[in-house]
């Protein structure tokens, strides 16, 4: 099943069919709000990637290498120890040359425009023995006012005082993307929500991202130059900067690891020629910079492939420095993306020691190694983000191959599922509504909201429409096929459809089609844009999540906080959260259907038409009955740090 699509948009890239997401974010056709995310916005194809004849033909790289190789022997060597600055610190990490003369080609002419105050040298670390200190403590590096800036929509979060009172502990997040930075998914939004929970529940947390060319200059001018070492990598034989740029926002510290030659690009994700080294070099950077701050953590938290090589760093070539002590979490976020490439490239980029490429680890088959799945083998404990979703992926249907993997290392595997931000979204301050509502007054505004995206979107405006959204990446994970299917039978005259995605063409062209075919009752939005987003989860009755598979699943939350009910596919995190409406009782929160077939989608949502229209009395109880529904982070967030305890029993 599903993965016939895997092939499609690999470019170039040559081995394995493995991909990466797919970066929605941005074609910006409709004109309309945008206002708010960055998201990312697309641009040139790009260029950077340093040592272009390491991709895919290494074989001849890395035969070129070999002297190379062993100058970085092993370890430590590797790691960044460097630079001049870091007194005392340093002492442990070694390797890296400080000023490194030559190399510095490597070096981004992007050096931050921003502030790079002469007094760079936060002299302070020293101060920084153990991984307990907070933030406070920590010295030089400065940030400017927090609070004040605003990013897009979320309006002022929660309380900043720690409502739960266990120990103490240091978490280090890395991860590919935080909203509102840059964002492609709900991977974005639970590397936003989530480290914010955390603070509140005393945790010291600290963030590390690519700085991405593409974040919003407002967020590029708030970011405070925080040091800089040169960093070696792999066999390249080269001495790669990094750049670190902080932000402290809210509680949470955002570290962004500055290098244009790999993060120049106007998406994060380009294709896998481009971001196997990327991340390569990402991983190794983030748990070097946590050395050369001199901020060793209880744990890193790593999020994705994208960041699965970390344990794997952790584990070899840094265990003998002051990171090493630090335990590690690898969240799967989505199974589907696991970043494989040719065995001699990823050797290449990492440098890693021979016994990591080993079945148990790295090693995929005879040609590919997998990033994602040593960072399995190598994690201390593995999550993902649902229960159900943690069961699917033990087995083959959902597995991606990596199943028996999964099944070997359970014993260190659960699933704990996401929340949203109540201060992101939240219908009674949401800036981006016609109306705001709470409980107490949705069922007289949500039907002006719903007025108002009909204005706004050119349908016919009458509030006595079944107004169905969809909200998604347009790729195969998301069961638009079925959607396809039957929107047909779903156009009865008393039904509009909105959509709003990027993705795949033939989606996004059977959508348009729909929107020419049916003018006035389809609306098909082709484009990333936050603002209309909320709109929608506003005035939209239901909002369609027929996933083929979903390892949690946002949408269907932030529909449920909007009264908007979920019509979903029982897979995942949706299983896990929407409870199928009883029309015998009245309970339930929204409409589902089990096997993936256009068929019982088709009667999920004429079940959900029948209840609107002939028993609205009932709707309306679910509406209210999913606005109170807990879909906080709180729970979820106190799961996490029971488990960071655990791994840290001191
Ligand atoms: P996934 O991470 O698989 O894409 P999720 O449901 O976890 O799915 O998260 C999707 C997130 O991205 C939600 O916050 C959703 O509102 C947002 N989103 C998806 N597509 C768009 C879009 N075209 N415009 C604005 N927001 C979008
Ligand atoms: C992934 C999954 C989605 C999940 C999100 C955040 O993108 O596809 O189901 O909600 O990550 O964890």
């Amino acid at each position: 099943m599903a993965k016939k699509k895997a092939s499609t948009k690999k470019p170039a890239a040559a081995v394995t069919a493995e991909q990466t997401k797919p970066a929605p974010a941005v074609k910006k056709e409709e004109p309309a709000a945008k206002k708010a995310e960055p998201a990312v916005k697309k641009e040139e194809p790009v260029a950077k990637k340093a040592e272009p004849a390491a991709k895919k033909e290494e074989p001849a790289a890395k035969k070129a290498e070999p002297a190379v190789k062993k100058e970085a022997p092993t370890a430590k060597a590797a790691e960044p120890a460097v630079k001049k600055e870091a007194p005392a610190a340093k002492a442990a990490e070694p390797a890296v040359k400080k000023e490194e003369p030559a190399a510095k080609k490597a070096k981004p002419a992007a050096k931050p425009a921003a502030k790079k105050p002469a007094a760079k040298k936060p002299a302070a670390k020293k101060a920084a023995p153990k991984a307990e200190k907070t933030v406070a403590e920590q010295p030089a590096p400065q940030v400017e006012e927090p609070k004040t800036e605003q990013p897009v929509q979320p309006v002022e979060s929660a309380p900043a005082q720690p409502v739960y009172t266990s120990p103490r502990r240091s978490v280090a997040f890395i991860g590919s993307e935080c909203h509102p930075f840059v964002k492609t998914g709900g991977l974005g939004d639970v590397m936003y929500a989530l480290p914010r929970v955390l603070a509140q529940q005393n945790c010291d947390v600290r963030v590390i991202l690519p700085r991405y060319a593409c974040i919003p200059q407002k967020y590029q001018d708030k970011m405070v130059y925080r040091g800089e070492f040169y960093m070696d990598l792999g066999q390249t034989g080269r001495s790669y900067y990094v750049g670190i740029m902080e932000y402290v926002w809210d509680g949470v510290v955002y570290d962004f690891i500055d290098n244009q030659e790999f993060f120049s690009a106007g998406n994060p994700y380009i294709g896998l020629v481009d971001d196997i080294p990327k991340y390569c070099y990402f991983s190794k950077a983030a748990l070097a910079a946590l050395n050369y701050m001199n901020w060793i953590p209880d744990i890193v938290h790593c999020h994705d492939w994208q960041a699965a090589l970390v344990p794997v760093y952790l584990r070899t070539l840094f265990k003998d420095s002051p990171v090493g002590r630090a335990k590690s979490v690898l969240t799967i976020h989505n199974l589907r993306f696991q970043g494989i490439y040719n065995i001699p490239t990823i050797r290449y980029w990492t440098g890693l020691p021979d016994e990591v490429f080993e079945m148990g680890a790295l090693k995929q088959d005879y040609v590919n190694a997998n990033m994602l799945k040593g960072g399995l083998a190598y994690a201390d404990r593995i999550t993902t983000v649902s229960n159900t979703y943690a069961w699917e992926i033990q087995t083959a249907e959902y597995g991606e191959k990596l199943q028996d993997h999964l099944r070997y290392h359970s014993y260190k595997l659960r699933g704990i599922v996401n929340g949203i931000d109540y201060g992101m979204w939240n219908p009674a301050t949401d800036p981006s509504l016609a109306v705001n509502y709470d409980i107490t007054n949705v069922l007289q505004h949500k039907p002006e909201n719903k007025r108002a995206l009909q204005q706004e979107l050119g349908l016919v405006q009458d509030e006595g429409k079944f107004v169905i959204g969809l909200i998604s990446r347009l790729t195969d994970q998301k069961g638009l096929d079925l959607v396809s299917a039957v929107i047909p039978q779903v156009m009865d005259g008393n039904t509009q459809v909105v959509v709003l995605g990027t993705g795949d063409k033939e989606y996004e062209d059977t959508f348009r089609y729909y929107e020419n075919a049916c003018k006035g009752m389809f609306s098909a939005c082709i484009q990333y844009d936050e603002a209309r987003a909320h709109r929608i989860y506003a005035g939209a009755d239901a909002l369609l999540v027929p996933s083929r598979f979903e390892p949690c699943g946002l949408t269907q939350l932030n529909a449920m906080h909007y009264g908007t009910l979920p019509i979903v596919r029982e897979t995942g995190g949706l299983k896990d959260t929407v409870e199928p409406y009883n029309v015998f009782n009245g309970a339930g929160n929204g409409f589902t259907f089990d096997r993936y077939d256009a068929g019982l989608l088709l009667d999920a949502i004429n079940r959900a038409k029948t209840e609107y229209f002939t028993s609205r009395y009932h709707w309306d109880e679910v509406v209210q009955r999913d606005m109170a529904k807990d879909v906080s982070w709180e729970n979820s967030a106190r799961q996490y740090k029971d488990l960071y305890l655990e791994l840290t029993p001191w």
